[in-house]
Parts: structure tokens; C-alpha cells; sequence
């Protein structure tokens, strides 16, 4: 496996980063994973105009144009004759003598891009769905920053696959209303059959895929909400599904095992993975 490190293609066994980066030390970096499909990256734009809000947010620079950084992700992919993958990439406020105030004077921010091959998208729904557990939210008060700061993620997607689950839906605690999954946006359609998933704010990432989804579902007409919803809300929900450039549309038919709905793929999102499915075509 080839990897991008600071301008090199190298063999990734060889790759290594100086124990001094700021983003193994600090986790002071932002990260995006992008999925490859048929060749193509799917939603990159999107991904990419995330990448720079991100680094803004927490003032460091592009490490090069989006027109560079485009072609290094399509050179990644074709060095490995990945088609169907997901391509990592990470920016790092890069190496200096450990204190935690910005390097001074600046140094080059640090940038990794790996990709890794994953079995394609499967073409039925029917066997995408699964079960996810629910947990506080333990996260800090920028969700919507891409950071690679992932502990409580790490946990919480730990605690939900030692219980036989793929994701940890996670709620604030205070308010008991549901946030977004460790690593996915979290939807449902309620008791009333509205299409629903928590508004954007500071409080959860804007997904890609739940922005592409949501494009999608405007121009076949189908209507939605933004407007969050508690845990009971999830608990009573008819259908539940999760968004991510790693999990498409994938339906969830049990919450802390009991069932969501009937516990199998219902009607509204057969027809959202129906609908992503030729978003990425
Ligand atoms: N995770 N919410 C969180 C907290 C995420 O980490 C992610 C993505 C999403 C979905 O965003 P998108 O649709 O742009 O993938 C929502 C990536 C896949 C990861 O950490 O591996």
C-alpha cells in the first residue's frame, strides 16, 4: 500500500510520522474520509469544502489548493488500484517542540492521505440493516469541527460492538435529545412518518452524505424535517437509519435491542438507499 506523507508516495509500511506532530501529541488536526466507488470519489466537493471550514475553524492553513490536494487523493487511489475504498486524509498543525500555544514562528502543517480497499456497496438494503446502542454524548462543544480528537467516539463505538451493535447512538444528557452516532448522522422517520434528523448547529458534524441525501430527496420531492428529537422520540420511531460516507443509508432495526418499528427494513428507507444508490451512480 502506497501512502501520502508531506509531498512523498511511500510504501505506508515505511510511513511514519515525527513523535513530535501535533496531532499525535495534541490531536490538533482535522481529518475526512471519503468513499471511492466505481472509481469515484462520492460527494468530494462536499468534502473537501468541509476539509477547509474545518482547518479554519481551528485557524491552520490548506497545505496546498483544492486543485493540488484533488489530484493527490485521485494519485493515492491510483497508485493502489483502489476503486472501491475509502480514502483517509488528515492535516496536522505538523511537528514542533511540545507546548500547547501554536507553533512560533509557524511551521508546515502535516498531511496523510491513505486509502483501503472495502467490499462494494451492497445493491439490497435487506442485508445493510443492524443494531445500534445509545449512549450520553460525552464530546466537546465543537462537534461540527472534523477534528481528530476521537476519544469519546473511540468509546462509544467500543461499548456498542461489545454489546453485538455497529453504533452508539448518542443523546445529551441533560435534555435527553438525541445528537448523531459516533461516527454517523442518525435519522428517523417518527410515530407521524416524518422524515427527521437534528438541525445543524455546534452540536453534531454536517455529514456529506446527509447533505447529499438531503439534495436528493428535495429534487424527488420527498419532504423531511430538521428538528432534533429525543431518545423517547427514537425509542417510538417507525423507521431509523444512519448517514455516513462508511455506511450510505443503512437502516437500524434495533435500539439497545428492542425493535425499531417492526424490526425489519421499512418502506421510507427502502426508498432512501434506493435513492442514494443512484446518487452514486
Ligand atoms: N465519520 N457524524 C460524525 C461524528 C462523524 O464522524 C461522521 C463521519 C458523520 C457522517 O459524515 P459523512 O456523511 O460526511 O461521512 C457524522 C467518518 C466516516 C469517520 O469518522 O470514519
Amino acid at each position: 500500500r502506497i501512502a501520502y506523507v508531506n509531498g512523498r508516495y511511500i510504501e505506508q509500511r515505511q510511513a511514519g510520522v515525527n513523535i513530535e506532530d501535533r496531532g499525535y501529541q495534541f490531536g490538533d488536526g482535522i481529518y475526512e474520509v471519503v468513499h471511492l466507488h466505481g472509481g469515484r470519489f462520492i460527494d468530494e466537493e462536499r468534502h473537501l469544502a468541509r476539509l477547509e471550514r474545518s482547518l479554519r475553524e481551528i485557524r491552520l492553513p490548506m497545505p496546498m489548493s483544492r486543485l493540488a490536494l484533488r489530484h493527490v487523493l485521485a494519485e493515492v487511489a491510483r497508485r493502489n488500484r483502489v476503486t472501491e475504498g475509502l480514502l483517509y486524509m488528515q492535516v496536522t498543525r505538523g511537528v514542533a517542540r511540545r507546548d500547547h500555544a501554536f507553533p512560533n514562528p509557524e511551521v508546515p502543517p502535516a498531511l496523510v492521505v491513505t486509502v483501503k480497499r472495502i467490499p462494494p456497496y451492497p445493491n439490497s438494503v435487506d442485508r445493510w440493516g443492524a443494531r445500534a446502542i445509545t449512549m450520553p454524548d460525552l464530546r466537546w462543544a465543537r462537534r461540527d469541527i472534523k477534528s481528530i480528537n476521537l476519544l469519546p467516539n473511540c468509546l462509544a463505538r467500543q461499548a456498542a460492538r461489545e454489546q453485538g451493535a455497529i453504533e452508539a447512538i448518542l443523546y445529551d444528557e441533560a435534555t435527553g435529545m438525541v445528537t448523531e452516532g459516533a461516527a454517523t448522522n442518525f435519522w428517523i422517520v417518527d410515530a407521524e412518518g416524518t422524515i427527521r434528523t437534528r438541525q445543524l448547529d455546534h452540536v453534531i458534524l454536517p455529514g456529506c452524505t446527509r447533505g447529499a441525501l438531503m439534495a436528493e430527496m428535495q429534487a424527488a420531492g420527498l419532504r423531511f424535517e430538521e428538528r432534533e428529537f429525543s431518545l423517547e422520540e427514537a425509542r417510538n420511531a417507525r423507521e431509523a437509519f444512519l448517514t455516513s460516507a462508511t455506511s450510505f443509508v443503512k437502516p437500524i432495526l434495533a435500539l439497545d435491542g428492542k425493535p425499531v418499528g417492526d424490526g425489519k427494513v421499512g418502506p421510507v428507507v427502502r426508498q432512501l438507499f434506493d435513492l442514494f444508490a443512484r446518487h452514486m451512480k
